[in-house]
């Protein structure tokens, strides 16, 4: 209702902000900046590269907060090489050989690559084997891999044979970072009497929180007066993609 001393005022001129809101097959984007690319054209062939899985289909399950001691973009270097995997991850190494699997090409609005599961290992869990059925429409290749995207700026998306787990990256200070962990799992799957996920979750929750230490770490060495940038080795060109773009941005940030 108008205020009568504010009569003539054309509300139309002081409106709310607009913000833009897309969804991808039951995810949901929102971007404040007004001169953002449609969710579309940054998501390129990812609709099509990830149908099979029916994302939309699976239903939440879990969701785990960490609060990391280390600003958001080393959380993301380190989600896309595997190069420390078999250092810090013995759990994760049993499962995934650190060599296998392939980078697709970086792209400007994401960047991910597939790994292989080991002989014999079903799903990356705390003991390798396959505790609900494969989501259906994956293909027979597709059973027997993991794919681990990182679409800009802050969504992880690491899709499995029997799940899909979203991190979501919250910065809240230069050098902290909220990062919000889901699974999501089939809706036949959940609604079976012995529907079980823990193995799941805890294997991710140990494999967490490695990655945030190390991420900590990497933080408080950049800090360090005697700091130097070292080179990235030809198994880091997802790491180097994501500087290349976060410089460009910031320098199209400089010029608007
Ligand atoms: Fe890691």
């Amino acid at each position: 209702m108008g205020a009568p001393h504010m009569e003539g005022l054309p509300r139309e001129d002081y409106p709310l902000n607009p913000v833009n809101c897309d969804s991808w097959d039951g995810h949901l984007f929102v971007n404040l900046d007004p001169h953002s690319v449609p969710l579309a054209a940054q998501l390129e062939d990812l609709p099509q590269r990830f149908a099979a899985w029916r994302m939309r289909e699976l239903r939440f399950h879990q969701r785990r907060t960490y609060e990391v001691a280390a600003n958001w973009k080393f959380i993301v270097q380190n989600y896309n090489e595997c190069l420390h995997c078999p250092v810090l991850h013995p759990a994760l190494s049993r499962l995934t050989d650190y060599l296998s699997g392939e980078n697709c090409n970086p792209r400007r609005g994401y960047i991910g690559g597939s790994m292989e599961l080991k002989p014999g290992v079903e799903t990356m869990s705390l003991d390798g084997k396959l505790g609900r059925d494969y989501l259906p429409g994956l293909s027979k290749t597709q059973r027997h891999e993991v794919h681990y995207y990182s679409i800009f700026p802050n969504l992880f998306l690491s899709l499995h044979p029997d799940y899909m787990m979203t991190h979501t990256l919250w910065p809240r200070a230069v050098d902290r970072t909220e990062i919000v962990c889901e699974w999501h799992f089939h809706p036949d799957e959940m609604a079976k009497a012995n529907f079980r996920a823990d193995d799941a979750v805890e294997f991710w929750d140990l494999t967490n929180k490695e990655d945030w230490r190390i991420s900590e770490q990497s933080q408080a060495g950049v800090k360090s007066r005697a700091y130097r940038p070292g080179p990235y080795s030809a198994r880091e060109g997802l790491p180097l993609a994501f500087d290349r773009m976060i410089l460009e941005r910031e320098a199209q940030s400089k010029q608007r």
